[in-house]
């Protein structure tokens, strides 16, 4: 069984989860129960970026210790996570004693490792606080920086200690330019290259006027104790997760995967590499840059004020259908956006319409001419059909290209519309009436394909809309739960004997309410 540790950014936390993060999640999510279904032994990690200047803030805002924010976060975060069905194994938070004992020790190692890495310099630059990061004139419009165009740039004049990224611009060029599968998809990798060739600064990794963080394990030759710069704090999650400098068992290092989105890139592609490197590490084995989700216009974050409520969109139509939606409708190596419209008319076409009247039409005539039991039958053009998109999903799932969810989607609704119009060809209900074996065989054949076809929907839509492929899975009479289904015995299976069982509507078409926003 091959190992699969895969990781997602972790979240700020400053505020509450936004569509932004669900989107990232539930991406995540898909690969991680995909994995489980090829057979290998995953382990999905996400959890909570708790220190720095921004939780500091929102904290000191709200009058509380950051502690207890950051305890009620991580409760609303997890809570979010289970309420979508996020199947991760690990909820790593960084103030955890093992975390900050983690981040010290890989600190140490590099120190130990790499002497010359860390130096001390007196910096003053532009600082933003939304970013976590000093920002360069070219990323400041309006004396704003272009992420955060609603936050004040804060001046700061600081001895720290640095670390030295500009002595690994050769092996992260190298990096990128020959390890292709490392940072995707190549739109990301031709940013980071351009960035390589503008030139890395060395950057800051301690702070002295921050409070909350991890105490940066060298004082400054002052005497000085400084916290470590949150991204020196953060990045190292993954690594820590896994019981760094130890084992802690399940996770190893290094990881499979890394999803995050597109304005963190280069944290996870050239500072976490470096340091990894000056700590003599292994590297990860792929980084995803996936897109923004957009709402009206804007993207989601706290500062930009753009507010959507994850809740609300959840209440609509139901978690899968939130989930179908935004890996249907936003490219997993693009941007897209989020609309209501959009939303209400996906679920009326492709998922109430199309798979779910499926669904109850098969069943239905399983019931109703074979008494619950799927006849034995022929494989015909439908399974051939499939294998075709069946094959083209594995190739967009798990390919040289990346991970293409949305298009893995296409391919298998293509499968449920291909459902559709062999019932609309095939007209089992005609078949019925004749009482000759010729028609009596005919139907067994059509009524085996159909409820063929509706298994390997279930299972292919599983990783996407796992309870709804569950329940899909459990009304045609499936052994075991769909999600113990392994890809790899799609193509012999067969459904001949299964009992079915009628039930609610899969996607029941009730007038929505109008959202508040
Ligand atoms: N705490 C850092 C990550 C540290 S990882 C070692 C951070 N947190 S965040 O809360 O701002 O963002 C968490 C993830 O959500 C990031 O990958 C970010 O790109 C993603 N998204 C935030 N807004 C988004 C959208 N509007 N759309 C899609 N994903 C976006 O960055």
């Amino acid at each position: 069984m091959s190992r699969y540790f895969l990781t997602t950014a972790i979240d700020y936390a400053n505020g509450e989860p936004h569509i932004g993060h669900a989107y990232e999640k539930i991406g995540a999510d898909v690969i991680a129960r995909y994995r489980r279904m090829l057979g290998d032994d995953v382990h999905f990690l996400i959890g909570m970026d708790e220190h720095g200047q921004k939780v500091e803030q929102t904290a000191a805002q709200q009058g509380i210790e950051p502690q207890a924010l950051v305890d009620t976060l991580a409760e609303t975060f997890s809570a979010m996570w289970r309420r979508l069905d996020i199947s991760y194994d690990q909820f790593i938070r960084t103030t955890d004693a093992m975390h900050r004992a983690g981040v010290q020790a890989l600190i140490e190692r590099i120190i130990e490792r790499n002497p010359d890495d860390f130096y001390e310099k007196a910096y003053e630059g532009w600082y933003c606080v939304g970013c976590e990061a000093f920002k360069q004139d070219a990323e400041i419009i309006d004396g704003k920086c272009v992420l955060h165009p609603t936050r004040m740039l804060e001046w700061v004049e600081e001895r720290n200690w640095f670390f030295r990224l500009s002595k690994y611009t050769p092996f992260l060029r190298t990096l990128l330019t020959e390890r292709a599968e490392f940072l995707q998809p190549e739109s990301r990798r031709n940013e980071m290259l351009a960035l390589i060739d503008r030139g890395l600064e060395d950057i800051s990794a301690s702070r002295s006027r921050l409070a909350w963080g991890i105490p940066f394990p060298k004082p400054l030759s002052s005497g000085e104790r400084q916290t470590t710069y949150v991204w020196f704090d953060a990045l190292p999650n993954y690594l820590t997760a896994t019981g760094f400098p130890g084992q802690s068992g399940h996770a190893h290092w290094p990881a499979q995967l890394h999803v995050v989105g597109k304005d963190i890139t280069r944290f996870h592609t050239i500072i976490w590499p470096a340091m990894l490197q000056a700590a003599e590490l292994p590297l990860p084995e792929r980084v995803w840059g996936h897109g923004f989700v957009f709402f009206g216009g804007e993207r989601f974050s706290k500062s930009a004020g753009v507010r959507l409520d994850v809740d609300e969109a959840i209440s609509r139509h139901g978690a899968d259908a939130f989930r179908y939606f935004l890996l249907r409708e936003v490219p997993f190596d693009g941007d897209g956006s989020f609309t209501w419209e959009r939303f209400d008319d996906r679920y009326n076409a492709d998922l109430a319409n199309s798979w779910g009247n499926l669904v109850s039409r098969v069943i239905a005539m399983v019931e109703k001419y074979r008494e619950r039991i799927v006849p034995a039958g022929e494989r015909d053009k439908s399974d051939v059909s499939d294998a075709r998109d069946i094959e083209a999903y594995h190739s967009v799932m798990n390919g040289s290209r990346g991970f293409l969810l949305h298009e893995a989607l296409q391919y298998a609704m293509s499968c449920v519309g291909r459902g559709n119009e062999f019932v609309q060809a095939s007209k089992p209900w005609t078949l019925a009436k004749g009482t000759d074996d010729d028609s009596r065989r005919a139907l067994d054949n059509v009524l085996s394909s159909l409820v063929r076809q509706l298994a390997r929907q279930a299972v292919l839509l599983a990783p996407f809309m796992p309870t709804k492929a569950q329940t899909v899975w459990t009304q045609i009479g499936g052994r075991g739960a769909v999600s113990e289904q392994r890809f790899a015995q799609l193509a012999s299976l067969d459904a001949a004997g299964w009992k079915v069982t009628k039930g609610a509507a899969l996607f029941p078409k009730e007038a929505p309410q109008t959202p508040t926003m």
